[in-house]
């Protein structure tokens, strides 16, 4: 750092303006479709590279100059200020408001209102693995005196989400959440600032969701709602598929994150793992604290939670195992999701899209599939 007071160029302005930028994070979602993994853990707090995936999104937004955080929860509330305290360990200060029934991603916004400070919010997803310059998010909403500014990315498939066309200044046109013939293959990458004026108007204490109810609502009495459309990698961590791929993106430093316990590579071992001889970690796995990996298994792009054994000559691929889950010797997973404490017997061979429920228990050799269909 220099004593001297640094020139006035983009970066350190854009740092300067989100100073005065509060954050909140939704986290309060029930992270169904990654059942079973989320009966244990909310989805934010699952580990992912090795730490909790919120810890990648709170590093970044500490990054980016903003300090103050709001984390809106609901489903297994105590569990993020269990771990993130006061935030103090990540150069924040973390505050907690609690949704006794869930209010939705509007009303979990509304919900943390009274805490705010900032003329300018900016609002997460807490699913959200992204390199989008927030600083530039921040600097469209002002130069356009926006309402709304929407971060906007394009995906080959909108359907799974918002649909937000935008004219050629980048105004947006229309919120179409999840529909089947999406118009556009534009859509709202789950991170907003809104004034604070317009966040307040969303109705308290009733669930309202953002994008079904108060973006059509604004964009029908004529607010301006303000898309930033960006390329940088981006990627919804909500589903098994998409929260193994996000994992080992950050492993192998394809995603961005200030938050990495260890170098990039092809794996990350945490402390206290045992990674017998001939065994293979390659594809950005991760090897949780105190799990074992057997002689002669390969661990290909999979996550394995801290105390999980993998048996020897075992082949786990694109696949999560649970805290504490074991698989046999010569099993064979592939797209798998063990539940924490579940038993996977010896050559059992498991196809994509599996899920076993946690302490659940498959006998030795009982579940094969096919080579000669
Ligand atoms: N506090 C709180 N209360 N948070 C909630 C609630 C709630 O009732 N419901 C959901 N959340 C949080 C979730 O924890 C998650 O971080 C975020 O809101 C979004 O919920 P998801 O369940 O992950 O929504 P989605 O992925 O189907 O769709 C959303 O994200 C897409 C981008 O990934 C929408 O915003 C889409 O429009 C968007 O395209
Ligand atoms: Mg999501």
């Amino acid at each position: 750092m220099s004593a001297s007071p640094a020139p006035v160029e983009k970066q350190g302005e854009r740092v300067e303006k989100l100073s005065g930028v509060d954050a909140v994070v939704l986290v309060g979602g029930q992270g169904t479709r990654l059942r079973p993994l989320t009966l244990s853990a909310p989805k934010p707090m699952l580990p992912t590279a090795g730490v909790p995936f919120l810890t990648h999104l709170l590093s970044r937004i500490r990054a980016a100059g903003i300090t103050h955080v709001v984390l809106g929860t609901s489903y297994k509330a105590s569990v993020f200020e269990e771990y993130f305290g006061d935030g103090s360990r990540l150069g924040l200060e973390l505050e907690y408001v609690v949704e006794d029934t869930p209010l939705g991603t509007g009303g979990g916004i509304r919900n943390a209102a009274s805490r705010l400070r900032a003329e300018h919010i900016m609002v997460f997803n807490g699913d959200i693995l992204s390199g989008v310059d927030l600083g530039a998010v921040a600097h469209s909403h002002l130069d356009n005196d926006a309402d709304v500014t929407l971060h906007l990315v394009k995906v080959a498939d909108p359907r799974a989400f918002g649909c937000v066309p935008t004219d050629a200044d980048g105004r947006v046109l229309a919120f179409l959440e999840k529909t089947e013939n999406p118009p556009a293959d534009q859509i709202n990458a789950g991170c907003y600032v809104f004034k604070r004026s317009v966040l307040e108007e969303i109705p308290a204490d009733r669930p309202v969701s953002v994008e079904r109810e108060t973006f059509p609502g604004l964009l029908e009495r004529g607010a301006r709602l303000q898309g930033h459309v960006d390329t940088s990698y981006w990627l919804d961590l909500g589903t098994p598929a998409a929260f193994v791929k996000g994992s080992a993106d950050l492993v192998r430093g394809l995603a961005p994150s200030d938050a990495l316990p260890g170098p990039t590579g092809e794996a990350i071992v945490l402390d206290g793992a045992l990674v017998r001889e001939g065994a293979k970690l390659v594809n950005g796995s991760t090897i949780g604290a105190g799990a074992q990996v057997g002689p002669g298994a390969t661990v290909d792009g999979s996550v394995v939670f801290d105390g999980a054994v993998i048996g020897a000559n075992a082949v786990v691929t694109g696949s999560v195992i649970g805290a504490n889950a074991r698989i046999g010797d010569g099993a064979v997973l592939r797209g798998a999701v063990i539940g924490d404490g579940a038993v996977v017997g010896a050559r059992c061979e498991l196809l994509e899209g599996l899920r076993l429920w946690p302490g659940a228990s498959l006998a030795d050799g009982s579940v094969r599939f096919s080579h000669d269909a």
